[in-house]
C-alpha cells in the first residue's frame, strides 16, 4: 500500500484493482449504459441523466474549448498545480475519454486502489494532486474508442461519482473538445460551479469559441473567464515578446463576449517537453497564479474554511 502524505484519516488497507475487479467494473459500466439507453425518466436535465450530488468538494470547475488541441489539458494541469502549490486540496477528473492525457502530463501510471467501501481511490501526483482518468483504470487502450453515447455518460458518472475524492477545495474537470455530446454530458451530469474557456488566438477569429461560450452559458454555472493559450512567442535568444497575432486579441475578444480575460500563456517548447516527461508540475507560468486568485476571490464556495480543518502536506 502506498502512504499518502497529509491524508491521515485514511487508514483503510487498499489493494490494487485486480484484473477481475477491472473486468467487473467494465461489465458493470456496460450494464448501466444499456439501462440508460432506455430513455425512461428525465429528471431535470435530459434522458438518463441526473445531475450527481456535490460530495465533499467545494468548487467544481470545468475547462472547455471550442476546438481540440488548444491546450485544455495543459491549462487544467497547470491550474491544478498552482492551486496545489498554494496549499489547496485539488483533484483533476479527466473527462476526455477519447483522448485522455491528464495521467501522462502528470506522469502517473499507478493503478487506482479500491477502498473497503468499494470506492476507487484517485492517484496522487508528485505534489499531491488527486487524479482520476479512464486510462488509469482500464489498460486496454481500445476501450474508450468502443464506448460511445450512453456508455460515455456512464463512465463519466462513475469517474466522478464512484471515486473517493475526499475533501477537495477544487475539482478541475478536463473536458473533451468541442460542443458535442461528450462535453454536454459532463455539463449535465456533474454539478459544476464554474467554467474556464481556453482558446488559441487563431481560434478567436472564428465562431468556435463563441459557440463553446454559448453552450457554457446555457448551463447552470458562471463562466470564470477566458485563457488565451499560445498567445505570443518569447524569443529563444533574448526573451523578447513576439506578438504573432497582434496584441491582446484575447482581452478584446473576452470583452466582446462579456466574460473576464484571465491572461495569455506564451508558446513555449518547454510545455510539450515537460508534458511528455510527466513533470508539468515543475513548470511555472504567472498566468495561473492570477487565475487561482481569481477563483479564490470569486469563490463560488468558501475555501478558507476547509483549509483550516484539512491537513495539507507537500509531496509524497
Ligand atoms: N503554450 C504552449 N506552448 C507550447 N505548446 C503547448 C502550449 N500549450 C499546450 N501545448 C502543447 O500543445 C499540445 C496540445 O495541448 P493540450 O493537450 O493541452 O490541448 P487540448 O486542448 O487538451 O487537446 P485535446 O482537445 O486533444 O484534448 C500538447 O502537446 C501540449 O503540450
Ligand atoms: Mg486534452
Ligand atoms: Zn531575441
Amino acid at each position: 500500500m502506498r502512504k499518502i502524505a497529509g491524508v491521515s484519516a485514511v487508514t483503510v488497507d487498499t489493494t490494487a484493482m485486480s484484473r477481475k475487479e477491472l473486468e467487473d467494473l467494465r461489465v458493470q459500466l456496460q450494464a448501466r449504459a444499456s439501462k440508460q439507453a432506455n430513455p425512461q425518466h428525465s429528471p431535470n436535465v435530459g434522458p438518463g441523466i441526473d445531475r450527481l450530488g456535490k460530495k465533499r468538494i467545494r468548487n467544481i470547475i470545468a475547462i472547455i474549448s471550442g476546438k481540440g488541441g488548444v491546450g485544455k489539458s495543459f491549462v487544467t494541469s497547470m491550474l491544478a498545480s498552482e492551486l496545489r502549490r498554494q496549499g489547496y486540496e485539488v483533484g483533476v477528473l479527466d473527462a476526455d475519454l477519447t483522448g485522455p492525457s491528464i495521467a501522462k502530463i502528470f506522469g502517473v501510471n499507478e493503478r487506482p486502489h479500491k477502498n473497503e467501501a468499494g470506492a476507487i481511490e484517485p492517484i496522487r501526483t508528485k505534489t499531491g494532486v488527486k487524479v482520476m482518468s479512464i486510462n488509469l483504470v482500464l489498460d486496454d487502450p481500445t476501450m474508450p474508442v468502443i464506448w460511445r453515447g450512453p456508455i460515455v455518460n456512464s463512465v463519466i458518472r462513475q469517474l466522478y461519482g464512484d471515486v473517493e475524492w475526499g475533501d477537495l477545495h477544487y475539482l478541475l474537470v478536463d473536458l473533451p473538445p468541442g460542443t458535442s455530446d461528450a462535453p454536454l454530458t459532463v455539463f449535465q451530469s456533474i454539478p459544476l460551479d464554474g467554467i474556464i474557456v481556453v482558446s488559441s488566438p487563431q481560434e478567436l477569429a472564428s465562431m468556435i469559441v463563441t459557440k463553446a461560450v454559448n453552450m457554457a452559458r446555457k448551463m447552470d454555472a458562471p463562466i470564470v473567464g477566458l485563457i488565451e493559450n499560445m498567445t505570443y512567442l518569447a524569443c529563444p535568444d533574448c526573451g523578447t515578446r513576439i506578438d504573432l497575432f497582434g496584441e491582446s486579441v484575447g482581452a478584446r475578444f473576452a470583452e466582446s463576449l462579456g466574460i473576464p480575460f484571465l491572461g495569455g500563456v506564451p508558446l513555449d517548447p518547454n510545455i510539450p517537453r515537460l508534458s511528455d516527461q510527466g513533470s508539468i508540475e515543475t513548470y511555472i507560468s504567472p498566468v495561473f497564479a492570477n487565475v487561482a486568485n481569481e477563483l479564490r476571490q470569486n469563490s463560488i464556495r468558501q475555501v478558507e474554511q476547509l483549509t483550516q480543518g484539512l491537513p495539507i502536506a507537500w509531496g509524497t
